[in-house]
């Protein structure tokens, strides 16, 4: 799966797509992370690059341009299964159902916004869907970016390995989330796992799991 991010902060993305699983699934060449800076884009005669401006009709702060977006997003090769997402606190709230819809692509190519936004002409016509993370404000969309090739990442097979059961997982059925989790030692100051999961007893372990699953608030 190819993940293209257009930002203006390229090396935000260096640190946490080179570790752990990120770094793992594309030494597997199973995703492949490309970060264009959409300064390249800017009108080459702008010694400054800006790929920012005043908003019409006033206000404060500045708004991505739409002409450097759209050139970023002619330069990126399409695969045939793609999808152009834009991030915005005002998109649809991203869910776990999301993540397993997307998944199903070749290629994602993302938009990150910064400053007041993104001028609205490109979510009228350059792209497929607005993703929000949540009801908050972010400075940009370098972190949803980050949230979306993690959270997809995860899913792709041969990632994980065959030990995890996506069945199990919070969010997988509706409303549900994971039952509690415990590890070595069996007692932690006066702390003691619940002893049915000692019991080898998997009927047991299974029915205890069900009764503790969490619900969504
Ligand atoms: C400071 S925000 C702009 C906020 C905008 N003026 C508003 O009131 O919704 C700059 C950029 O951060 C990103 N962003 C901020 N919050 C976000 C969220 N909850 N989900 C996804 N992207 C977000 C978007 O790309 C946005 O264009």
């Amino acid at each position: 799966m190819l993940f293209n991010i257009i930002t203006i902060f390229p090396d935000i993305f260096e640190s946490y797509f080179s570790k752990a699983m990120i770094k793992r699934a594309q030494d597997k060449k199973i995703i492949k992370i490309n970060t264009p800076d959409l300064r390249r884009f800017a009108d080459p005669k702008d010694a400054h690059k800006s790929v920012d401006d005043t908003p019409y009709g006033g206000g404060a702060g500045m708004v991505l341009k739409v002409e450097p977006i759209y050139k970023a997003l002619k330069a990126i090769k399409r695969k045939k299964k793609s999808r152009v997402i834009l991030f915005s606190a005002k998109g649809k709230t991203l869910t776990q159902k999301d993540l397993q819809r997307l998944k199903k692509y070749d290629q994602l190519i993302m938009i990150c916004g910064r400053y007041e936004g993104v001028d609205n002409r490109v979510a009228e016509h350059l792209i497929d869907e607005e993703i929000s993370i949540g009801n908050y404000v972010l400075t940009g969309g370098e972190i949803p970016a980050m949230i979306l090739v993690d959270g997809i990442t995860r899913l792709l097979p041969g990632v994980l390995g065959n030990k995890v059961s996506f069945e199990d997982e919070s969010f997988s059925q509706e409303n549900e989330l994971e039952y509690p989790q415990y590890t070595k030692p069996e007692k932690f100051k006066s702390w003691k796992v619940p002893p049915v999961l000692l019991s080898g007893n998997h009927a047991k372990i299974k029915a205890w799991r069900d009764e503790h699953k969490a619900k969504q608030k």
